[in-house]
């Protein structure tokens, strides 16, 4: 078990605001696509579950629940030293990926309004809940004096291009995988209020259901696509983001263990646990699924998050760039070997499976 890193001291792009996160392949990203490729989904052949999808999120079953009751109402400076730091590091990535996610959902709607407007709906009103969540948490940033300034991040960060199919793939894991994250948290704290040390852990058992909602929708969509799934190029794209989605998820619950302890989670445990709840929901939309259960399967994740750690303290040092990057070789090499190793464990074929999956 490596060390785990301090969160540095959050920068300000001016007073209040807080400086956007540098870019990494860690760091959320913003996400574009073909949108007429969306536009153009045949969805005849699902078409009334879908409707029944979208009737669900049009009825809003949270428009009253993001609201900041009275407990919020007092100071916060008790929360101090790595744990505001930490907390306020969770907040930040928590908020740009929600903010991420309604872009992209309002993009989609805006883009297949006159096209396609059974999928244009789902798209506004998973819109309308991510800005909320992203709202709530920013108002939560407000709360230990700063905030992000979601129209600068808008404006200038970088956009990542992904063909509609990797989108169908990869927002529905990161819904399912946000819904796990969300829930193991909150029953967590429920069983111990004693280390619920702000408000907000209280609302995620409500939060998590749109997360479950729109992830539900991604996998109808995927379903009504059969070459998303009934191939073999569908299966190994399938295990490649799979396990891209689980590596990313390892470093980054690893690399910011301490907030985690503040809480009273164990990361290594709360990640495991996470995954495998992940991996076994995929199985409903999914054609294969990964073998979580391999001897070899969070032993090599760990590694690969162990020297992650030393790539940062690389990174954060003085040594010349050029010295940097010989130092940092052979552990991006490592790294790389150990998911590929990952990537080639006999998968788990869920089509066979998936009747007996809940
Ligand atoms: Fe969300
Ligand atoms: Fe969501």
């Amino acid at each position: 078990m490596a060390k785990s890193l301090q969160t540095p001291e959050p920068e300000l792009q001016k007073p209040g605001v807080k400086a956007p996160v540098q870019e990494t392949l860690l760091t959320p990203r913003f996400y574009t696509t073909n949108f007429d490729a969306v536009a153009q989904l045949d969805i005849s052949a699902h078409e009334a579950q879908l409707r029944a999808i979208v009737d669900e999120l049009r009825a809003d079953y949270n428009r009253h629940h993001f609201v900041r009751d009275s407990e919020f109402g007092q100071s916060w400076e008790q929360i101090d030293g790595e744990t505001r730091r930490a907390f306020i590091d969770f907040l930040e990535r928590s908020c740009t990926s929600e903010f991420s996610g309604f872009l992209l959902f309002k993009e989609l709607s805006r883009k297949l309004k006159e096209r396609n407007p059974l999928l244009a709906d789902a798209f506004n009103f998973m819109a309308r809940d991510e800005a909320r969540h992203a709202g709530f948490l920013n108002k939560a940033m407000g709360d230990f004096n700063l905030s992000l300034d979601l129209g600068y991040l808008t404006r200038n960060r970088t956009y990542t291009f992904f063909p509609a199919e990797w989108v169908i793939y990869t927002v529905y894991l990161s819904e399912k995988i946000g819904y796990w994250r969300y829930i193991i948290m909150f029953r967590h704290l429920e069983k111990h209020p004693e280390l619920k040390f702000y408000p907000l852990f209280g609302y995620f058992e409500s939060w998590c259901q749109d997360e479950n909602r729109h992830g539900d929708f991604f996998k109808a969509l995927l379903r009504s696509q059969p070459q998303l799934w009934n191939n073999w190029k569908a299966r190994l794209w399938v295990r490649f983001f799979l396990l891209s989605v689980f590596a990313t998820h390892t470093l980054t619950v690893l690399e910011r263990a301490s907030f985690y302890r503040s809480i009273g989670i164990n990361p290594y445990e709360y990640n495991i646990q996470v995954i495998e709840k992940t991996n076994e929901t995929a199985a409903r939309a999914f054609p294969v699924i990964l073998n979580t259960e391999h001897p070899e399967f969070f032993r090599r994740l760990e590694e690969c998050s162990d020297i992650n750690l030393k790539l940062t303290e690389i990174n954060d040092s003085n040594s010349p760039k050029i010295v940097k990057f010989l130092r940092k070789l052979p552990l991006i090499l490592s790294i790389i070997g150990h998911l590929l190793r990952l990537y080639f464990i006999k998968p788990i074929d869920a089509e066979v499976s998936r009747q007996a999956v809940c």
